[in-house]
């Protein structure tokens, strides 16, 4: 495709959605345990019985599709002083004065901050959940151990939706970024204007 770079190769973009539609599922499910109010959600894995069957197995399916992507992208998530010096300026990136911000590379400080808090929450929800699935592991741990993987498995799954919330919002502010999801490339011109450092390396 002339005129466009590749952003994500295709494999790439098979985990990524497939992370995202077990997310969801996820999400609605473990909602609707967490809490009364929100129990019409365990519909999305066919009702009560059915979800507290496959959450738990859906669970590793997720954390295996999205540590596959993250190792992938481990290299460009790395924090770097132009990172730094562009969260400084989050005034400019938050009132689009992009011209006054620095040069990054593949992703800006937003986006590896939000990275970070997926690979931390992803692993504490796997450890707390692997503790508290009664088929297999709970009955090998205490009653205190189990208290406690119950409270981080709520507190990560909390920053793990709001980080998607927050994820999907800059998606889609940004234009054109969905795109590179989607179809795996991006315009020369979103790549020059939005990740600079990272369309002089690709654009030889
Ligand atoms: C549910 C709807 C979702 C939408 C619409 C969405 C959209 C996108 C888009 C458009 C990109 C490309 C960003 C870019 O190239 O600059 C992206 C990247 C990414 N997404 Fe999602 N996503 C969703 C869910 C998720 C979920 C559930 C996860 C993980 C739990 C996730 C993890 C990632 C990661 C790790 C990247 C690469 C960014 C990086 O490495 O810093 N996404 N997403």
């Amino acid at each position: 495709m002339s005129g466009l770079i590749k952003r994500y190769e295709a494999n790439e973009r098979l985990n990524h959605w497939a992370t995202a539609i077990l997310f969801i599922l996820l999400a609605c499910s473990g909602l609707a345990f967490f809490h009364p109010s929100f129990w019409f959600l365990s519909g999305v894995l066919g009702g009560g019985e059915l979800s507290r069957f496959l959450h738990p197995a859906l669970g590793v399916l997720m954390f295996l599709s999205f540590m596959i992507f993250a190792l992938q992208k481990l290299s460009d998530n790395t924090i770097k002083d132009h990172d730094k010096k562009w969260l400084g300026q989050i005034g400019d990136v938050i009132s689009n004065r992009d011209d006054n911000l620095p040069e990054i590379g593949k992703y800006n400080a937003g986006q590896k901050l939000a990275y970070w808090a997926m690979v931390l929450s992803m692993v504490l929800l796997m450890g707390s959940g692997l503790i508290m699935w009664r088929e297999f592991f709970s009955h090998m741990f205490t009653v205190d151990t189990l208290r406690i993987a119950v409270i981080v498995h709520a507190l990560s799954g909390f920053v793990l939706i709001l980080t998607i919330i927050v994820h999907v919002y800059a998606s889609i502010w940004v234009k054109g970024t969905i795109k590179a999801m989607t179809t795996g490339f991006v315009s020369r011109a979103w790549a020059k204007h939005h990740h600079p450092l990272w369309f002089k390396s690709v654009d030889k």
